[in-house]
């Protein structure tokens, strides 16, 4: 058991970044000591995509320096860490299993505990703690920001989840096929635009005119408030074939409106039936100007306070899983090495209290 300070290393090997960070928590106060993040950007642009077995390869190349040199840069050795946090899924299994396999050997030669983290928790923390002033956070008081709804899109997932406290996690509604950052890889790929496709299918949209193109908003009618993104693509696909004259960057800037559009019709219909303290926005997609402006909006008009994460934390990175292992250990959920264990997918559910 943890005391009430404490210093956490944390790794994050999902998928195609290798993240490691250093963070102390003294009561309610978050220091984030050293984060580094090592991409594996231009290994996968030559496949257009991330091929497990790669991805491994090069985490298990790269975690071990990456570690020496954030506990250098924290000032601290490894024997002043009092736990280690790990992400322990969802994500590629072959890429899992290195963080978890080094989270497992400093446990067991540290002897301290694990603290295994759901992905998405790393996600829903970082927007919830906002913008580091002098790298420290305050962590927020339950009463101040719960319930919260969390739109999370990301290159894996696109979903909507009701927190109702600090490890209380319900799914209201997720994408029925792909994710919204998928989408835009592949719309990428469609433009012929390099890997990974969101930032650049974001930069081409905004010479274009969104209204160019009537592209579809699948599931804008449905009752529910799932998501639906591989029919948009596919209508890509036709205008980009059959109109081979077609100005990208209108074409880039009608899907991302059709896009946009879609999260913030389900994310209002959400607050139009329940009451929310606050609304988080998070996940690599929430990187997108034009989506942080739209939620703004929606902020504006349903008066619940927007927190956005912060864009050098929208991408996959350790920092958010170090914060979300300071803020939930104050619920004990510790492991021994033995017990952790890397799982491809894993409800949120699951790691509610
Ligand atoms: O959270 P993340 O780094 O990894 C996953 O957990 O999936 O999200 C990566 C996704 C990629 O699909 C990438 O293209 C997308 O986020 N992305 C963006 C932007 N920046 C990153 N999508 C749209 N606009 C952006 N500016
Ligand atoms: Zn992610």
């Amino acid at each position: 058991m943890l005391g009430d300070s404490y210093t956490i290393l944390a790794i994050e090997t999902s998928c195609d970044e290798t993240g490691i960070a250093v963070l102390r928590r003294q009561g309610d106060s978050l220091t984030l000591l050293s984060h580094a993040v090592a991409s594996q950007i231009a290994i996968h642009e030559k496949t257009g995509g991330v091929v497990p077995n790669v991805a491994a390869r090069e985490h298990a190349k790269v975690i071990t320096p990456l570690i020496e040199h954030v506990v250098a840069e924290s000032k601290c050795s490894l024997k002043d860490m009092d736990a280690i946090a790990v992400t322990v899924g969802p994500g590629l299994i072959p890429a899992l299993l290195v963080g978890v396999q080094a989270a497992r050997t400093l446990a067991f030669s540290l002897n301290k505990p694990i603290i295994p983290i759901h992905h998405l928790e790393g996600h829903i923390y970082s927007a919830l703690l906002g913008e580091a002033a002098e790298n420290k956070w305050q962590i927020p008081t339950a009463d101040d920001v719960f319930p919260a709804l969390v739109l999370i899109v990301s290159g894996g997932h696109t979903m909507l989840v009701h927190v109702d406290g600090y490890m209380q996690y319900r799914l209201l509604g997720q994408t029925r096929d792909d994710a919204a950052g998928e989408a835009f890889d592949k719309v990428a790929r469609l433009l012929d635009l390099p890997y990974p496709g969101g930032p650049e299918v974001s930069k081409l949209a905004e010479q274009g005119n969104p209204a160019a193109f009537a592209f579809p908003r699948p599931m804008e009618h449905s009752p529910d408030f799932d998501f639906s993104f591989s029919g948009l693509k596919t209508a890509v696909l036709y205008t980009l074939r059959d109109t081979p004259d077609a100005n990208k960057a209108d074409v880039a800037a009608s899907f991302q409106a059709a896009v946009v559009d879609s999260l913030v019709v389900k994310t209002r219909k959400v607050l139009k039936e329940v009451p929310y303290k606050s609304l988080l926005v998070t996940g690599g997609v929430a990187a997108n100007t034009s989506l942080r402006q739209a939620m703004q909006g929606v902020s504006d008009r349903y008066g619940v306070p927007l927190h956005v994460a912060p864009l050098w934390l929208c991408g996959d990175n350790a920092v958010m899983i170090a914060q979300a292992a300071a803020i939930i250990d104050t619920k004990k959920r510790t492991s021994t090495w033995q017990e952790v264990d890397g799982r491809a997918r894993i409800a949120l559910e699951e790691f509610s209290d």
